[in-house]
């Protein structure tokens, strides 16, 4: 349908200066022994009459390969540095039943006391079975050096080397588990042992000295910042390097923790007025001023940059008052809001593609910024999960520069107005295909949209589009399907394309360049 009058952004992308890579890391996932996260979201046990594949939930499996989960970020957070490894392994009906830190927020009369029947290899046969890597957090808060060398030795080691790797035969893997990232404590500022940094790089050298040699590669991540402080925690990042000075322990990874967090907000996760809509969508756009103050610490220490960035918690976080059931403690409605505040985040690890190495969203399922919700039988993908869907193509892509010339918005706030991008977007490019993505937060306007590609045309293209008319549109597990994908028509004219571009939506478009 030939589309009218002037269009109101222009959009134009310049795939000749494609940049660094978008690793596929980007995409991966954290999922934590906290509420109903661990037991129900994903383990229901071989005997439940959920269909599950020797314990594990089938859906939670087939959903995250649709998406091709990268990796996956275990057994916390903040249960990391109180989880001992060896409470995992073993007979399940033989494992310890041990205190769980989440209890103190669990309702008075549920017991959250953790029964240790997802362990390590539970763990690793989940992994494999979604064909994601691991990335395992381990406890440096009440932990040694000790029990983290002989966790990664029982992971790692060769059949026929250490006792370890015998132990873990024993237990039914005999061939390593081959993990390669180990992240050294978590929010060591805070539950992970309440440490300043020059207390935690003494201890991080402690954990990463001597550590065993066997394939692969280690990629250690070193506790980083609660980067959504009010002053961003800089101060941790240059403590932190500035400890590590004349040190020569590696540092692969620096973890940064950005949650957009509403917990003291006005609104609820699925009742908000339209300031609060705009709130939370700005909030996922200052991403990328986040990653670019820290980078711009760590370059005062390591002008190399050897060290990349990890952010592996962020979402956006509500107050409480909405779990979908009483154990699910931190589980929340995700709205179309979400979704868009999902796109902008997207948006700005790509243009940060070059320092970002990995990002995990908090957390994948009932808990916060959830791909899925689970209770018993019932099962849902959120609208967050379309948007993962959306943007696989720039997994493994290469970042392409993109400039959006569009009206700003003003935007309500407190009764005032701020003024914020009237889009926000981002490209890649694999081989000859282009992808655009692009993010309408305007309750009120639709916007044509000229993508106008130099260096190239554009031979075909197609789009899809994920909105709603109501913006605290969600899916429920009576109505699972509320909030979903749709095609969007794609105009091309003269090399160029047009789309209109919904108001409240996120678009996805593929382009083939000739
Ligand atoms: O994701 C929930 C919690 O948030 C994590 O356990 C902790 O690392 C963070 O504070």
């Amino acid at each position: 349908m030939a589309q009218t009058g002037a269009p109101d952004a222009w959009i134009d992308v310049s795939p000749e200066k494609a940049g660094a890579e978008i690793s596929k890391h980007l995409y991966g996932h954290f999922i934590e022994h906290l509420g109903a996260v661990i037991y129900d979201g994903i383990w229901v046990g071989p005997d439940s009459r959920i269909p599950n594949t020797g314990g594990i939930r089938t859906q939670f499996i087939e959903d995250m390969k649709r998406i091709s989960a990268p990796n996956l970020r275990w057994p916390g957070g903040c249960f990391a540095d109180g989880y001992h490894w060896r409470d995992g392994i073993g007979a399940p009906e033989k494992r310890p039943r041990t205190y769980n830190y989440w209890q103190h927020s669990m309702p008075a009369g549920l017991d959250h006391t953790e029964t240790n029947r997802f362990g390590i290899h539970e763990f690793m046969r989940l992994c494999r079975l979604i064909r994601a890597d691991p990335y395992i957090a381990a406890n440096v808060g009440s932990g040694s050096p000790r029990e983290f060398h002989d966790w990664v030795l029982y992971c790692n080691a060769p059949a026929g080397t250490v006792s370890l790797a015998a132990e873990r035969a024993a237990n039914g893997d005999k061939q390593p588990f081959g993990v390669s990232w180990w992240g050294v404590g978590n929010e060591s500022w805070g539950c992970g042992g309440d440490m300043k940094p020059p207390e935690y790089a003494a201890l991080y050298r402690r954990f990463v000295t001597q550590f065993p040699v066997y394939p692969p590669r280690p990629r250690l991540v070193a506790t980083g910042p609660r980067a959504h402080s009010r002053d961003m925690d800089l101060g941790w990042t240059s403590g932190f390097f500035e400890a590590m000075r004349e040190h020569r322990s590696p540092v692969n990874g620096f973890s940064l923790h950005f949650y957009s967090d509403f917990r003291n907000g006005k609104g609820r996760a699925a009742a908000f007025d339209p300031a609060g809509w705009y709130a939370v969508i700005r909030e996922g756009m200052r991403t990328a001023e986040v990653i670019g103050k820290h980078w711009e610490v760590m370059s005062r220490f390591d002008p190399r940059h050897r060290t990349k960035l990890v952010v592996d918690e962020w979402g956006v976080w509500y107050s409480p008052g909405d779990e979908i059931a009483p154990r699910a403690i931190l589980s929340q409605p995700l709205t179309l809001r979400d979704a868009l505040h999902t796109a902008v985040t997207f948006d700005a690890f790509h243009r940060h593609a070059d320092k970002v190495a990995m990002a995990c969203v908090a957390q994948t399922v009932n808990c916060i910024h959830s791909l899925f919700l689970a209770d018993g039988e019932k099962w849902l993908r959120t609208p967050v999960y379309s948007v993962f869907e959306m943007y696989r193509p720039h997994m493994g892509a290469r970042s392409v520069p993109l400039i959006i010339r569009v009206d700003e918005i003003a935007a309500p706030a407190d009764g005032a107005s701020v003024r914020m991008p009237g889009l926000s977007g981002s490209a890649s490019l694999r081989d000859k295909t282009l992808t655009v993505t692009l993010t309408n937060p305007s309750l009120d306007a639709r916007k044509k949209a000229r993508v106008r590609v130099t260096g190239g045309t554009i031979a075909e293209g197609r789009g899809q589009v994920l909105t709603h008319e109501n913006m605290h549109a969600h899916n429920s597990f009576d109505r699972p399907n509320e909030v979903r994908l749709a095609p969007l028509p794609v105009e091309l004219r003269g090399g160029n394309a047009e789309v209109v571009l919904p108001r409240q939506a996120v678009a996805a478009l593929e382009f083939h360049l000739s």
